[in-house]
């Protein structure tokens, strides 16, 4: 693909596809998943390239791609900040310039979604965000899918976001706005979700909480991540303090429906922002979750690569 080619798509942010493109990608899933479950061979992608540029770590993010990627019969290089020039402060722009000539598709995590964004500018391939410090929108996909398989539509629902403001809630709020669900979100005072920094068309989707517990009554799934995100951990000491009361407990979970899924996209620390008994208990799909970022980025690049299939 070439730059100003009409096909070409990059997934920057969640609300870079539609709601019905969303449906396609959440029944192509199921279909690339059960033909996984089943051993069936399906290798749409070979001669395929991806290259995954990690500026920060990752287990389920490499994984998912790299093994996703081989079993469409595709392959995958694999860079870091320490053993590419990217470390020594080559620019972005020229790392795309010359990373896409060599690629099909690139997967990239970093820092700043500024920097996401100069590579895709100048990039000949589709680009994939695998983290910003704004957003993750690969884990909501895999946490929308895994929804759907569990309780059907999410359309209608109410989603409980339990502590820090960053890049997973501000993805639960483009994904809110355009799947047609409500957010609740209760952070503490200083840690706040940006409604701008989503770019939301519908304000009635985001409902804010002081309280944690307000937060989860009534909510279908209750949901969190760790207090101190990658490229935060100076503010560690201090945000241990902030964020005491943020922990998704049976009491907080309690309050939520009776049939109330838990989500975290990993890694956790039990007793912080999850008690044990929650994230290890039978309202939790956290496994699945993390199974399903595979499934759900074989449809993505699937999609990006050749296309709607059928
Ligand atoms: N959830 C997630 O992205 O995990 P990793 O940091 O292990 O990739
Ligand atoms: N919010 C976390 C997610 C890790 C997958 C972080 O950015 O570190």
């Amino acid at each position: 693909m070439k730059p100003g080619d009409r096909l070409m798509k990059h997934y920057l942010q969640f609300k870079d596809f539609r709601a019905e493109e969303y449906a396609y990608l959440f029944e192509r899933t199921r279909t690339i998943k059960t033909r996984f479950k089943n051993y069936e061979k399906y290798q749409p992608l070979v001669d395929r390239t991806l290259a995954m540029i990690f500026e920060k770590a990752s287990t389920r993010t490499r994984v998912s791609f790299e093994a996703g990627m081989y079993q469409m019969g595709g392959s995958v290089v694999h860079l870091t900040t320490g053993d590419s020039q990217l470390g020594r402060a080559e620019p972005i722009e020229d790392s795309a310039r010359v990373i896409s000539r060599m690629v099909d598709i690139v997967m990239i995590r970093t820092y700043e979604q500024s920097k996401l964004e100069a590579f895709a500018a100048h990039s000949r391939v589709p680009v994939i965000n695998g983290l910003t410090n704004e957003y993750h929108p690969c884990q909501i996909l895999a946490d929308i899918f895994t929804f759907i398989e569990q309780r059907g539509s999410i359309q209608g629902k109410v989603v409980a976001w339990v502590g820090d403001g960053n890049n997973m809630a501000n993805t639960w709020l483009q994904a809110a706005d355009i799947l047609g669900f409500t957010l609740h979100v209760s952070t503490p005072s200083g840690y706040e979700i940006d409604p701008t920094m989503a770019g939301v068309r519908n304000p009635g989707c985001l409902k804010l909480f002081k309280s944690p517990f307000a937060a989860c009554e009534g909510a279908h799934l209750v949901t969190t991540d760790v207090w101190t995100s990658m490229g935060f951990e100076a503010e560690n000491a201090a945000r241990q303090a902030a964020f005491a009361d943020w922990c998704v407990d049976p009491q907080m979970m309690q309050l939520a429906q009776k049939d109330a899924l838990f989500m975290h996209c990993l890694p956790a620390h039990r007793g912080e922002e999850v008690s044990a008994e929650i994230i290890d208990g039978p309202q939790s799909v956290v496994w699945d979750e993390a199974e399903n970022r595979m499934h759900v980025q074989k449809a993505l690049m699937e999609y990006l690569l050749i296309g709607r299939i059928g």
